[in-house]
């Protein structure tokens, strides 16, 4: 053993080396750190890694969910609709929107956030989305080249779990290959992605191949890729607080503790925060821990404008009349709440390919499946929620354009995004006792916006959400032209023996709209809530370096700085937004 290798082994002392991740504050040495992280999700994991590559930072993040390594629930891709409503789940519900319909708004409550429970579908957005958000919140930092580097940061591409010859599926050249967050093609094959990739191929059809959907144009269809690495979802708990991460002595993780408030930091009311405030017994007690230089607040869509709101951040009238005394007046705290619009579309086939197995024999095959991704982490667990994508652009001559503005952010954004399910269909409620696909259309670019209130002073409790899907006629709009796109897709030749039945019978617009209003449910990609704008804004809630607004001490770092939704699923956007953020606070600290 050399001398450098000995002095290591000696310094590895159990004590030293042990995972820094702790379940009691009361293992905690201090309680004073340079940057106070909330929430251990998408974002706030690429924070605290971030931030603790320099050793002289340290770091606490408190994540009010738990953390088990081996969860096979977290794992096994193919287990990823399960999530919803279990353990993992936060179980928030909300108004739909439509004839007075509540439904579930799903989010990951565990180390990972929504990364550890969602499909795992990387999509970026296209180069207009990204700038239109340079545009609308006037800082060029991040338009579609500008977020090159960040998006390069993230992404580790690697091969799929079958580790097939992938030519032909994307484009080398507009992905990473030395990132953090694994990104990868499909590793099983399904029958329904081969008759869709057949379809993409016919001459002049409306929905033809497109190599690379993440290449800033995103229109037609395209192989999926999604945060997997080698059969196993790559959340930004397994990435981005890997081993090696998690291990530095400056990164403290602190499990189960729910934040409740951000305090200011002196008695004065004055508009500088430091302190933060959580709960490890539901409440009984509550805790503060200090960042002596910022709190960087990425507990998401719903949770970060619930703990501004209860610190008095807010539309100050509403918090009086709750009884909650006003800090720092901002209207816009949980307003613009921005939400795409699923409808489930099920289709009858006729197959009794195993690999078509969403059907009757569902249970009993997936038992066999699990041995198998056990054992070789092959098989059709290994996928996420989408092995191929479609997105639409839908008719530009539609007589609406001529009373509403075009919510997408250009002509190479999508408005419609075609869903497809095989082996994951378990999301949707199965209507047949035969066997069967998805293709459902997704409203990508929605021009309703819902809102987030409190419900009571009580900091535990769940907020009010109107998430006030299809509220304008162009969604409306949108959503039906979305189901007459999906029919022409299945009455291509390829699957003409296969598609036998549709499971929707309405086909005028009043029986479309009664139809879509009574199933029509959440996306789950909410943003917009804690939105940037402008410097100097007379909206919004953070500034375009995403500090909350009049304020000092507190930024927010998470999907609800988002303006606006991207014409995608939003976990890459996010990644993206927080890789930048980081590098924002390096810079104001010249870390
Ligand atoms: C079921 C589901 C499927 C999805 N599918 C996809 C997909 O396939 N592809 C895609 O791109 N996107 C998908 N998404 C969306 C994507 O996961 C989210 O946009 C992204 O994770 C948001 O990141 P975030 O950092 O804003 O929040 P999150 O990742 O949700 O992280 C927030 C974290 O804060 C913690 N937290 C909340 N409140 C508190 C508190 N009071 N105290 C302490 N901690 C708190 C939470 O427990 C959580 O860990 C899906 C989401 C869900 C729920
Ligand atoms: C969500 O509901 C599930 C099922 O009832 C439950 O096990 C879980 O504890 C709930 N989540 C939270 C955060 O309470
Ligand atoms: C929704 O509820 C309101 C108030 O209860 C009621 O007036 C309205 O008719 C309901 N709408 C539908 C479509 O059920
Ligand atoms: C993969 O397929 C491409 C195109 O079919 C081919 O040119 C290439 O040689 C293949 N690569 C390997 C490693 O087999
Ligand atoms: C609040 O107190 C701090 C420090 O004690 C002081 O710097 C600040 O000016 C005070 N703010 C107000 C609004 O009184
Ligand atoms: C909502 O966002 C729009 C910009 O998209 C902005 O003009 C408006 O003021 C915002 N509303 C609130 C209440 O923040
Ligand atoms: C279900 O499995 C049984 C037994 O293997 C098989 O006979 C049947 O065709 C399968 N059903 C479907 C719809 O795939
Ligand atoms: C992938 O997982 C399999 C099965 O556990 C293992 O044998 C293999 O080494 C892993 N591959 C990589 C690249 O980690
Ligand atoms: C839109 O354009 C298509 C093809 O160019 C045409 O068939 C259709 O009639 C047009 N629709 C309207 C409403 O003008
Ligand atoms: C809001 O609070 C009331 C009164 O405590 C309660 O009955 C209701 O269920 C709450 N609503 C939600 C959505 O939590
Ligand atoms: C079902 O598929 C089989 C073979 O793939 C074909 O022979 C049969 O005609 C199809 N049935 C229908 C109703 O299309
Ligand atoms: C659709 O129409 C068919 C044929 O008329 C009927 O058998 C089926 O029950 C209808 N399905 C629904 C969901 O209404």
């Amino acid at each position: 053993m050399c001398p450098k290798s000995l002095l290591l082994a000696l310094l590895c002392l159990p004590s030293l080396c042990l995972a820094k991740i702790i379940e009691h504050a009361g293992d905690l040495n201090t309680q004073s750190f340079d940057f106070v992280v909330i929430g251990g999700g998408a974002a706030g994991n690429v924070i605290a890694n971030r931030l603790t590559e320099n050793a002289d930072v340290s770091v606490l993040l408190l994540e009010a969910g738990g953390f088990d390594e081996d969860d096979l629930l977290v794992n096994v891709p193919g287990f990823f609709f399960n999530t919803m409503g279990s353990r993992l789940d936060w179980n928030y519900t909300a108004q739909i929107g439509q004839n007075n319909r509540t439904g579930p708004l799903t989010r990951g409550f565990v180390l990972g956030g929504s990364t550890a429970i969602n499909g795992m579908v990387y999509t970026r957005g296209t180069s207009e989305d990204w700038d239109r958000y340079a545009d609308l919140t006037g800082d060029s930092g991040w338009s579609w080249d500008s977020v090159q580097p960040y998006i390069r940061k993230n992404e580790r591409f690697t091969p799929p779990a079958d580790n097939h010859n992938t030519s032909g599926q994307f484009d080398p050249a507009v992905h990473g290959f030395n990132g953090i967050n694994s990104v990868t093609l499909f590793g099983f094959l399904h029958h329904l992605d081969e008759l869709i990739i057949e379809t993409s191929q016919i001459p002049e059809t409306e929905f033809p191949f497109n190599l690379d959907q993440n290449s800033g144009h995103q229109l037609g269809i395209g192989w999926s890729q999604s945060t997997i690495f080698n059969g196993t979802r790559s959340s930004s708990a397994a990435s981005y607080l890997a081993p090696p991460f998690r291990q530095r002595p400056n990164l403290h993780i602190l499990l189960h503790a729910y934040v409740t408030r951000i305090l200011p930091a002196t008695t004065n009311q004055s508009h500088s925060f430091s302190g933060v405030e959580f709960t490890q017994d539901a409440g009984e007690t509550l805790q503060v821990v200090t960042a002596t230089k910022e709190v960087i607040l990425s507990a998401g869509t719903i949770a970060s404008p619930q703990i501004l709101l209860n610190s008095g951040i807010g539309d100050s009238e509403s918090l009086s009349e709750l009884g909650i005394s006003p800090l720092l007046h901002l209207p816009s705290v949980g307003q613009n709440l921005t939400e795409q619009a699923l409808l489930a579309y099920i289709w009858v086939v006729n197959s009794t390919d195993p690999r078509d197995f969403a059907g009757p024999n569902a249970t009993a095959l997936t038992a066999e499946y699990l041995e198998q991704w056990k054992e070789t982490r092959t098989g059709p667990l290994v996928n996420g929620g989408l092995t191929t994508n479609c997105f639409l652009r839908l008719p530009d001559n539609a007589s609406i354009f001529e009373s509403f503005e075009d919510p997408s952010a250009g002509p190479n954004t999508a408005r419609i995004e075609v869903v497809f399910s095989s082996s994951d269909i378990g999301m949707f409620t199965v209507p047949t006792p035969d066997n069967f696909i998805g293709a459902s259309p997704n409203l990508l670019t929605p021009a309703s916006r819902g809102f987030l209130t409190l419900n009571t002073s009580n900091l535990l409790d769940h907020p009010l959400i109107n998430l006030n899907l299809l509220s304008s006629e162009f969604d409306m709009f949108a959503m039906r032209e979305g189901v007459r796109s999906v029919r022409r897709l299945m009455e291509a030749p390829p699957f003409q023996g296969f598609i036998l039945q549709s499971t929707i019978n309405a086909t005028t617009d009043e029986e479309l709209d009664e139809y879509i209003r009574e199933n029509v449910v959440a996306g789950l990609h909410p943003v917009g809530t804690a939105s940037m704008s402008p410097k100097g804004a007379d909206w919004g809630v953070v500034d375009p370096d995403l500090k909350l607004k009049g304020a000092e001490g507190i930024r927010v770092v998470d999907a609800s700085v988002l303006p606006l939704v991207p014409a995608a699923h939003t976990q890459a956007p996010v990644y993206i937004v927080a890789e930048r953020a980081a590098d924002l606070i390096k810079a104001a600290w010249y870390l």
